[in-house]
């Protein structure tokens, strides 16, 4: 039997688009109505506005629509000089895009272990990656947080190796001073729908301050093609089509608003959490600004035995707290279970368990609860008080 704790009007979801469309979907229809009166739908008005305020928002002076953040990856890598039999330093605790971007060019990702406060990639790990063969670093800013930037970039600089960002989950965060994307050689935004800002489909975009990158991006998103059926390269279509980006161009008067509400409930989740033991609560370090895409807690340990619960002996800990809250009608998610090194995509590289001991340790680890800017104060509380409940063994 259900109990009204657990009937779907009560559950938490992780993310409420359609109370979202509640709030935008008069401003989102008029916008979908203005591109349908047009009749372009790709490479248009909409898409240049968009590339124009996005550029704006991250800091950068370019900007470059495409279809989506995994194929921003691969344009912005292959736009750096990725080529096959190179190799490109990715960190090993992020969505499996980061790698296959490297992979789709023939190139190798070499996977780099993260730093354990962050879920970032660890600086300190990169140099003893680096080969002559090295083409390219990319840095995840992951969950919403910026990877530490300055000394990523002086290893590479160094080494005179770009750094691509993938900022597929932190548009608009800060880091001393910076927007993520701006800091590399291009930064990859992902509009995947339940992104922080996220279209009705799929789109992304690439953002770079280096009018030779933008021009050759403009060029490689659209066939290559330099002039009017003209192409100097073999290219891509991947291009952003005007309905999302009219529908991105209002959600994104918006971004400002949202980002508030989720570090507003991330506040109150800090607080109200705090005092929990045997967990640990992300945290941002001094000089960054987090704009908590997901707000992901560290569960570490394991069952001790059966008879608590339904528990078995090594079960994480994190999976036994998810098994009780979605009892308690809460949602969670663990990102993510399996560290790039250990995907069975990459069973050919040799990659053992072990290997990465901080992203593996993190993927055991890692419980993503409810946050999304609609929430309500009751909510967060609700969730607060059944992960409290969860806990308890
Ligand atoms: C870290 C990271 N990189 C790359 C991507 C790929 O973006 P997309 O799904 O738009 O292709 C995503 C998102 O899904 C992501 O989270």
């Amino acid at each position: 039997m259900t109990t009204p704790a657990q009937s779907s009007a009560d559950l938490i979801p992780m993310l409420d688009l359609q109370a979202q469309f509640a709030n935008i979907g008069a401003e989102i229809r008029a916008a979908v109505e203005g591109v349908l009166t047009s009749q372009q739908f790709v490479l248009g008005p909409q898409g240049d506005a968009l590339e124009q305020e996005i550029a704006q928002a991250s800091g950068t002076r370019y900007a470059i629509g495409v279809a989506s953040g995994t194929e921003a990856l691969e344009l912005g890598l292959h736009a750096c000089g990725v080529r096959p039999g190179d190799e490109v330093i990715v960190p090993a605790f992020t969505f499996i895009a980061t790698g296959s971007a490297v992979s789709a060019l023939g190139a190798r990702p070499v996977f780099a272990d993260i730093e354990p406060g962050t879920f970032n990639l660890d600086p300190e790990q990169i140099a003893a990656l680096i080969t002559p063969r090295t083409r390219a670093i990319v840095a995840v800013h992951l969950f919403g947080l910026a990877a530490d930037m300055n000394p990523i970039l002086e290893i590479a600089a160094k080494h005179g190796i770009p750094v691509i960002e993938d900022n597929a989950q932190s548009i608009g965060a800060g880091y001393h001073g910076r927007k993520t994307g701006s800091m590399g050689s291009l930064g990859c935004l992902s509009f995947y729908p339940s992104k922080n800002l996220g279209a009705y489909g799929d789109a992304g975009m690439i953002v770079t301050s280096d009018e030779k990158l933008a021009a050759r991006l403009r060029s490689l998103r659209n066939h290559g093609q330099t002039g009017r059926y003209l192409s100097t390269e073999r290219g891509w279509n991947s291009r952003l089509d005007e309905l999302q980006a009219a529908v991105l161009r209002v959600k994104l008067r918006h971004l400002a608003d949202w980002t508030a509400a989720r570090q507003a409930h991330a506040r109150l989740y800090d607080s109200v959490l705090h005092d929990l033991p045997g967990i640990v609560l992300p945290h941002a370090p001094a000089g960054c600004e987090h704009v908590y895409y997901l707000y992901t807690l560290r569960i570490p340990g394991q069952a001790a035995g059966r008879g608590a619960g339904s528990s078995q002996s090594g079960e994480p800990r994190s999976d036994i707290v998810q098994k009780r809250l979605a009892e308690r009608g809460v949602a969670s998610t663990v990102y993510y279970p399996v560290p790039l090194h250990l995907q069975p995509l990459y069973a050919s590289l040799g990659g053992k368990p072990g290997d990465l001991r901080v992203s593996e340790r993190a993927s055991r680890e890692a419980l993503s609860i409810p946050i999304y800017p609609e929430m309500t104060q009751a909510q967060v509380e609700r969730v607060a008080g059944a992960l409290r409940e969860s806990l308890r063994d």
